[in-house]
């Protein structure tokens, strides 16, 4: 692949090929070597027009870990505040010679628009409600080291599925690795049309996570809702918010998820969350430098292999 846009085109295989050298980065990560070579003398360009705490940090983590060259552009400062659009900014960072760009926007499809008009490789860094790849394959690669494998299991995706593109890469990449795949929710919450998805759809917490492996919290995204039915957070968390009594019908060993930011008391409790037994968020926050930081590498290794000897993609 030339750019890493969505779980969607990619294969199964391609899938475990990113979390096998993803493994090995977070090996490398928890040794005394952290640093590789894989992207030295590359330039990657983090171009986030949304807010970011986990993804931006860590591509810009991944990126120096490997040896890129990495720039933060400050999308509040740029010129996009006096009028330029999306495409102007991209084609003119575009002509500075970058490698990786690294884009996060609010509207769904910007990134691959903005990919269809750049020469260097891109990465979707979150899209609007409709691709996360990044994070659904750190949510991934966190699941097989907690429970040995990536199929067979029984998944959860709990809370606001309709507005999240987190809970779309996940449900597309779970699938695609053959897990049986459940969602809980408010029905106003849940995109149309999920019947025809291939998972199973439940609005009762203690049914849905009966026999749990997984247990995946999301967030309710209330700056994506546009004047969609919000329930009070109290009734929600009443309903829908993970705490012990509604966890233990899961596996006894089923582990907790949340891809962050988390809202404690709405759609977990804080106990749950900080349950080093159940809980993996943290490690979920550390296998994503470990993803980038593949995701890079292979797209980098793809880039190197495109070029020509003056430098210009064949
Ligand atoms: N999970 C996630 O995308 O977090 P950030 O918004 O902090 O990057």
């Amino acid at each position: 692949q030339k750019h890493l846009l969505g779980i969607e085109p990619l294969r199964s295989e391609e899938i475990t090929t990113i979390l096998d050298l993803a493994d090995r980065y977070a090996e490398m990560e928890r040794g005394t070597q952290k640093h590789g070579d894989a992207l030295t003398g590359l330039t990657q360009i983090n171009m986030f027009f949304e807010a970011s705490t986990r993804t931006q940090a860590s591509f810009e983590i991944a990126g120096k870990r490997l040896g890129a060259d990495v720039m933060n552009m400050a999308m509040a400062a740029s010129s996009l505040k006096k009028g330029e659009t999306l495409i102007d900014t991209a084609l003119t960072l575009n002509a500075m010679h970058p490698d990786l760009l690294v884009v996060r926007h609010p509207h769904s499809g910007a990134v691959n628009l903005l990919a269809e008009k750049v020469n260097c490789a891109v990465l979707n860094a979150g899209d609007g409600r409709h691709e996360h790849p990044t994070q659904a394959l750190l949510d991934a690669l966190t699941i097989r080291r907690a429970k040995g494998r990536l199929h067979r299991l029984n998944i959860a995706i709990c809370g606001d599925i309709a507005h999240s593109r987190v809970a779309r890469s996940n449900i597309l990449l779970l699938g695609k690795m053959e897990n049986r795949i459940r969602l809980i929710g408010p029905p106003t919450l849940m995109p149309a049309g999920v019947a025809e998805w291939g998972v199973e759809v439940y609005d009762n917490m203690a049914e849905g996570l009966e026999g749990c492996d997984v247990v995946m919290m999301l967030r309710l995204q209330k700056e994506r809702m546009d004047g969609a039915f919000i329930p009070s957070e109290r009734e929600y968390y009443h309903r829908f918010g993970l705490d012990a009594e509604k966890l233990a019908a899961a596996k006894p060993d089923a582990i907790v998820m949340h891809p962050g930011p988390m809202n404690r008391g709405v759609e977990i409790d804080g106990t749950i969350a900080d349950d080093i037994n159940r809980s993996v968020i943290q490690e979920q926050v550390e296998m994503g430098v470990a993803v980038r930081m593949a995701v890079m590498d292979l797209l980098a290794r793809n880039l190197r292999a495109c070029r020509t000897p003056q430098g210009v993609m064949a």
